[in-house]
């Protein structure tokens, strides 16, 4: 197996070229002992399997852009782009399981709408962006994968007024491994509050999956990182729980499920899934506007998303939960999900 992962950072147990690594595999942290080598580009585990930390632009395979597919290393753009200089920019992220993609179309109607609500009509249609996506994986022969189409405004103008600029598009997909243990899920990750807030859906397009909005999402993540933990919980402009910075959140208060309302934050995919099977099993789904020393009188804490499925929160900040018997009930349905052969 071969997967790209970022060290987040190592503990103190370091023994002759034996280290223990917590890793996180986009939002999913997990924690590899692994033997190094070298410079840290490529390394083992303990099991033998084969990692890599490539860079994603000096890989070999397949994108698929403007409607062809080319050559992983000429997929380029231009320095003066308006996607970059302005964050005119919308993006997807899915995962493929057993060779299908989970959600696919839900998928390709939000990047269309989230570019819409950046003001730009994406040229391609939903049915063309899921042909172009099954195109991306059968060119790099992906199973259990993940895809990021990508659209942004090109270089026909370089001022704040684009208005007869060309939206391109481009998907990515790359290997994903398609199972971690729901054992070592369950131990459950740890947040710190975020100093950035979610803003007002009157000061940004807060329904749009935008690259610019991920500024305060990475700022967030970079600072928790920082001090040690996996991620930030994000509060909105009103001082109430909103999500983490590229996931969804749960609360489970005496047997009820509670999450916040999405009125200014994403409406995940994984999180309507989510609801959809808690409801089915029968548990009562709260949506409401959720502060944060609620987190006082909570028992356990998940987040949903594509990258990080159903998972469990042990900390945010002061609080602490036990990853329990609605959390785990949950992550096996959703793995049972999206996992089950079509
Ligand atoms: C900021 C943010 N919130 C929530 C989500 C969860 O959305 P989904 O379940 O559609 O992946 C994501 C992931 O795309 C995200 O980036």
């Amino acid at each position: 197996m071969t997967g790209e992962i970022e060290i987040i950072y190592q503990n103190n147990l370091q023994t002759e070229n034996i280290f223990t690594f917590y890793c996180s595999l986009f939002d999913r942290v997990i924690k590899w002992t692994v033997t190094v080598d070298g410079d840290l580009r490529h390394y083992t585990t303990l099991d033998g399997k084969a990692m890599t930390m490539l860079p994603f632009d000096d890989r070999d395979g397949f994108i698929w852009h403007d409607g062809e597919i080319i050559s992983w290393r000429d997929a380029k753009l231009h320095v003066l782009s308006h996607g970059l200089h302005y964050g005119s920019s919308v993006f997807e992220g899915e995962r493929a399981y057993n060779g299908k993609i989970f959600k696919m179309r839900e998928h390709h109607e939000r990047l269309i709408r989230s570019g819409e609500l950046l003001g730009f009509k994406n040229p391609y249609s939903v049915a063309e962006i899921d042909e172009a996506c099954k195109m991306v994986m059968e060119a790099n022969n992906i199973v259990d994968g993940y895809l990021r189409p990508v659209a942004w405004r090109g270089s026909e103008m370089m001022a704040v007024s684009a208005q007869r600029s060309k939206i391109h598009v481009a998907i990515a997909a790359w290997e994903w491994p398609s199972y971690f243990s729901p054992e070592a899920r369950l131990e459950g990750i740890r947040l710190d509050f975020a100093e950035w807030r979610r803003p007002d859906p009157a000061t940004a397009p807060v329904n749009s999956k935008a690259a610019g909005l991920y500024m305060i999402a990475t700022l967030s993540k970079h600072a928790a990182e920082e001090k040690g933990y996996n991620d930030a919980l994000m509060l909105d402009y009103r001082g109430q729980i909103a999500e983490a910075t590229g996931a969804n959140v749960f609360l489970i208060q005496d047997g009820k499920i509670h999450t916040p309302t999405p009125d200014c934050f994403l409406d995940g995919i994984t999180r309507r899934t989510v609801i959809g099977l808690a409801k089915e099993k029968g548990y009562d789904v709260i949506e409401r506007a959720i502060m944060p020393e609620e987190l006082a009188h909570t028992q356990e804490v998940f987040l949903t998303g594509t990258a990080v499925e159903v998972t469990p929160v042990r900390e945010i900040g002061e609080y602490k939960f036990t990853p329990g018997e609605i959390t785990k009930d949950l992550l096996l349905a959703y793995d049972e999900l999206v996992r089950k052969p079509s």
